[in-house]
């Protein structure tokens, strides 16, 4: 998938043959040390002399080129900003890497040499750091280009991290095998989300599964609307309805641990486009509803990583997926939706239709006892509403999971932010003709909507991740490249792994 390679070797950096060299400099710092301090004297000084210029600041988001002109068996030297060395972190490592490599790419290197950034001044664990390098490198290059006539030829195909120490390497390599997989993960779910709901139809999102299972190793099983109607899923069936496209359920099973009987369940929100139905989105910015399917992307890419990983641990993933449309078939406000469980639904509104798809795959989940219940969803406006595009909600009925949950994301570096279960607002959901209604209250909406799937999830340990805020970024920036982000995927590996070890 990706073109880069990257290669860890031991030996000295100033000696690198590489298109450019990167090194990285903390803000304020006016006399570079290691690697840095060693370029900078074979470049006569050049690099301390920008700095005195303040031509270099050593900020974040900084690249400075500057040309060796034969003084080095490198072409360029790259000095990327890391910020503040107080303010440092593995985040960092991942966003410097990921500006640096796009910027080298734009000036069309091809190979690069760098040093293993954060791991000198930066004091991180070299093994850590290489990883986020390789996350950030995998990452930050990605592109969406299928669809563009016009080929870009620049691409950055080699990256290697040189170090001093020999006695390192084998963790390096260990740190950089693990961040390409984490990052590879993060890219196919980009993959799925960045492409164009006429093309990433419910079957289709159902075959990109069955193949990504097919790579990994993983079992992939796919309803059909026929097996959907059979196993009563009601409520699926409903969202269903208005389109075209006929609806699938994608089942995939990781079985990392045989003798075992505990599972978890991961279950994700595959609208492949949201129109809103009969409760008709405005026009502005409707072509980003393509991305509705993110939480099922994510999931689908976690199991991936699981297949390549390998951990001991079993996880069962249940994705609903249909297209949300409004037509002479579709689902109105005022009707009725019987669920798994037997459970009526009215609804309300049309546009509030990930909780109902969402519905269905909780009975299914529950039934085959899956249990942590781990949803994944852009479900709310009202979540991007509350937390702005740095950070991703979610909601737990059980404080461990919420607190492995807060790990895992402290680790991927996706920032993720606890919101409380509010059981008063169940009553805003109080239906007089059937047993719940889809829609609450407008305030508190992303509150509300965890509370219309408690209502399906009732005891079984659960969280509930609301990622309206940051499935899509407009602009690159570090790691991110405009469009998908690929959130949570590496939270959920990393919880996963976590989980694996804990057992
Ligand atoms: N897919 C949307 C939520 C969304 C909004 C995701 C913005 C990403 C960015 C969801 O299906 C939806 O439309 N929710 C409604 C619910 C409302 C009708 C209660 C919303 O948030 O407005
Ligand atoms: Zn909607
Ligand atoms: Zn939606």
């Amino acid at each position: 998938m990706t073109p880069l390679e990257i290669r860890v070797e031991a030996g000295d950096i100033t000696q690198a043959k590489a298109n450019a060299i990167v090194v990285g400099l903390f803000e304020g710092i006016k006399t570079p040390g290691g690697a840095t301090a060693a370029l900078d004297r074979a470049m006569d000084g050049a690099i301390s002399r920008l700095i005195e210029d303040g031509e270099i600041k050593g900020k974040e988001g900084e690249v400075t080129v500057i040309h060796t002109l034969g003084r080095l068996p490198a072409a360029r030297v790259a000095v990327v900003g890391l910020g503040k060395q107080e303010q440092f972190s593995l985040q960092k490592v991942r966003d410097a890497t990921a500006t640096a490599l796009r910027h080298l790419r734009r000036l069309g290197c091809q190979t690069v040499a760098s040093v293993v950034l954060g791991a000198g001044a930066g004091g991180l664990d070299p093994q850590e750091c290489a990883q986020a390098m390789a996350e950030g490198a995998v990452m930050g290059l990605y592109r969406f280009r299928r669809y563009k006539a016009e080929e870009d030829e620049r691409e950055v195909q080699e990256l290697t991290l040189v170090e001093m120490q020999q006695e390192r390497l084998e963790a390096l390599r260990r740190g950089v095998g693990l961040g390409i997989t984490l990052a590879q993960a993060a890219n196919h779910a980009r993959d799925l989300a960045n492409e164009p709901a006429n093309i990433l139809t419910p079957v289709e999102m159902a075959r990109r599964a069955q193949d990504l299972a097919q790579d990994a190793g993983l079992e992939c099983e796919v309803w059909e609307e026929g097996r959907i109607r059979e196993m009563g899923m009601g409520a699926l069936l409903g969202v269903a309805a208005g389109s075209a496209q006929p609806p699938r359920l994608i089942v995939m099973r990781y079985r990392g641990r045989p003798g075992s009987p505990e599972t978890v369940g991961l279950l994700g929100k595959g609208i492949t486009f949201d129109s809103g139905g009969i409760s008709l989105k405005p026009a502005q910015g409707m072509e980003e509803m393509k991305g509705d399917m993110s939480g099922a992307a994510a999931v689908i890419a976690c199991m991936w990583a699981l297949g390549k990983l390998r951990p001991p641990i079993n996880v069962t993933a249940i994705l609903p997926v249909a297209e949300n449309m409004p037509s002479g078939s579709a689902l109105k406000p005022g009707d009725i939706l019987r669920a798994r469980n037997g459970k009526t639904i009215e609804v309300i509104n049309t546009d509030a239709e990930g909780r109902l798809i969402l519905a269905d795959a909780i009975c299914y989940a529950r039934e085959l006892g899956l249990s942590p219940l781990i949803d994944v969803a852009t479900l709310t406006g009202a979540m991007a509403i509350a937390l702005g595009p740095a950070a991703t909600g979610f909601f737990a009925n059980d404080d461990a999971l919420a607190q492995r949950i807060m790990q895992a994301a402290e680790k991927s570096g996706e920032r993720m932010w606890r919101f409380p279960i509010i059981q008063e607002y169940r009553e805003s959901l109080r239906s007089d003709v059937a047993d719940i209604k889809n829609v609450g209250d407008r305030y508190g909406g992303a509150i509300s909507a965890a509370e219309f799937l408690r209502f399906f999830v009732e005891e079984t340990p659960w969280a509930h991740i609301d990622m309206a805020p940051t499935d899509n970024v407009d602009r690159d920036k570090g790691i991110w490249v405009k469009g998908a982000t690929g959130i949570p995927t590496r939270t959920l590996v990393h919880l996963l792994l976590h989980m694996a070890q804990e057992e």
